[in-house]
């Protein structure tokens, strides 16, 4: 170990042999945490190769168990998002290329955030089980092309304790570290095709555009090096997306949007992923194709249909997705009002977030136990004109401290002023 640390510390390139030996006797706890903080501090400083980096994925999707995918006829796709606030896409997307008769195979770790993820979502639901076995949620998507299930398996356990360790040693921010982290979670489950939104703004984990762009090719390079089909957009999340963040909030959001009534950036953002999903799949030819293709499974209510059906086959109550309107309720909602004339120039996503974890929506520790109920809805977002007395935000809370407490900040997140000189970009 000592000599593979002096490798890199003098900025050598580390074999395929080294990277794995390290991974595997890290993994097994035969390594000590201060030579791979050694190392880790050696790599940040001196960076890894793409061939390194592709060998380190390998080895940290070889520290645990593979999920076998091949059971599944056709071309399945999968998709990540690097992380951003009031983010529903998933439930959205899913059914959407499923409608298309896309396979959507699609496995989620529960983490910290500030709304709960797609699998708290789904539990807002009456009933809806995301705990599958792996021969339940293959038999579901090939009856019908969607599951959305939790990962049951130890996956990337090489990535848990790197993770863990890089968080407290200031080495988290290395391009080829965190492109391997994502990855190797991505690809130990065997999807053909996998879309990456890699989020960048305010409430992303890459607070600019170069970085953002960098990340995304260093994991598309990874994950065609693995013999994946990868593409990743490179989208906005300096304000909230769409206009929910909250769990049941973010459901009903999701199910008004496959009705064909949700808000337009959510939607469009469905229909750009959806895109590269058909094009990858070969579904279809062309983007144009695609679109069209993708707009009729909203028009038509297949994609709504879709959606109704994932949560039929995973036992959720389907009367709470005909009639949202029985989804966990808060007792109250309070009215953030504007006390300005102007334009809404920025609403910090990452702020916003905060707020709807104070309110309870997410988790701060493992254990937290999220209010389904609670959070956020935007009633103006950024470029929107505004008057003093105007509606800003909903809070829905079910605490009069925690929704006051919150009311105070959103006004001071909400920064009105003269309207921005450039209009927003929602996909770079
Ligand atoms: N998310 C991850 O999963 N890994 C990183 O290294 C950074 C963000
Ligand atoms: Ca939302």
């Amino acid at each position: 170990m000592y000599n593979i640390i002096k490798k890199k510390r003098d900025g050598g390139e580390l074999s395929t042999e080294e990277i794995n030996y390290f991974v595997e006797n890290y993994t097994k706890g035969k390594i000590p945490d201060y030579q791979i903080s050694a190392l880790f501090m050696a790599i940040y400083f001196n960076h890894m190769n793409k061939r390194e980096t592709l060998d380190l994925t390998r080895a940290m999707v070889n520290s645990g168990d593979k999920v076998d995918l091949s059971s599944i006829k056709g071309i399945k796709v999968d998709k990540h998002s690097t992380g951003g606030v009031g983010d529903t896409t998933t439930l959205i997307l899913g059914p959407m290329v499923a409608a298309c008769g896309v396979p959507f195979a699609k496995m989620s770790g529960r983490g910290l955030g500030h709304t709960g993820g797609t699998l708290d979502k789904l539990e807002s639901i009456k009933d809806f089980k995301v705990e599958l076995s792996i021969e339940e949620f293959i038999r579901n998507v090939n009856n019908i092309n969607i599951s959305i299930c939790s990962q049951t398996a130890n996956i990337a356990p090489a990535d848990k304790k790197f993770y863990a360790l890089r968080d407290v040693t200031a080495t988290v921010e290395d391009i080829s570290l965190i492109a391997s982290s994502i990855m190797s979670k991505k690809l130990a489950i065997g999807s053909d095709a996998i879309i990456l939104d890699v989020k960048v703004g305010s409430g992303a984990f890459m607070k600019n555009l170069d970085d953002a762009i960098n990340l995304g090719k260093e994991m598309v390079d990874i994950g065609i090096g693995y013999g994946r089909e990868t593409i990743a957009l490179i989208t906005n999340m300096d304000e909230p997306l769409g206009n929910a963040i909250g769990n049941a909030l973010e459901v009903k959001e999701a199910i008004d949007v496959l009705r064909g009534n949700g808000p337009k950036d959510l939607y469009e953002l469905c229909i750009q992923l959806g895109i590269r999903l058909l094009l990858l799949s070969k579904r279809a030819k062309t983007e144009e194709e695609a679109k069209i293709l993708l707009e009729e499974t909203i028009r038509s209510k297949t994609a709504y249909n879709k959606f109704v059906e994932l949560v039929k086959y995973q036992y959720g109550d389907i009367d709470y997705v005909k009639n949202p309107e029985l989804l966990p309720k808060s007792d109250f909602v309070i009215e953030v009002k504007s006390e300005k004339d102007g334009y809404v120039k920025a609403l910090n996503a990452e702020e916003i977030g905060k707020c709807a974890l104070i309110l309870g929506a997410g988790r701060e520790t493992m254990e937290s136990k999220i209010d389904f109920s609670v959070g956020i809805v935007l009633n103006k977002k950024v470029d929107d004109k505004v008057n003093v007395g105007d509606v800003l935000a909903y809070i829905h809370a079910n605490d009069i401290n925690k929704a006051k407490e919150v009311e105070a900040k959103i006004k001071e997140i909400y920064i009105i002023g003269e309207k921005n000189k450039e209009n927003k970009k929602l996909i770079y």
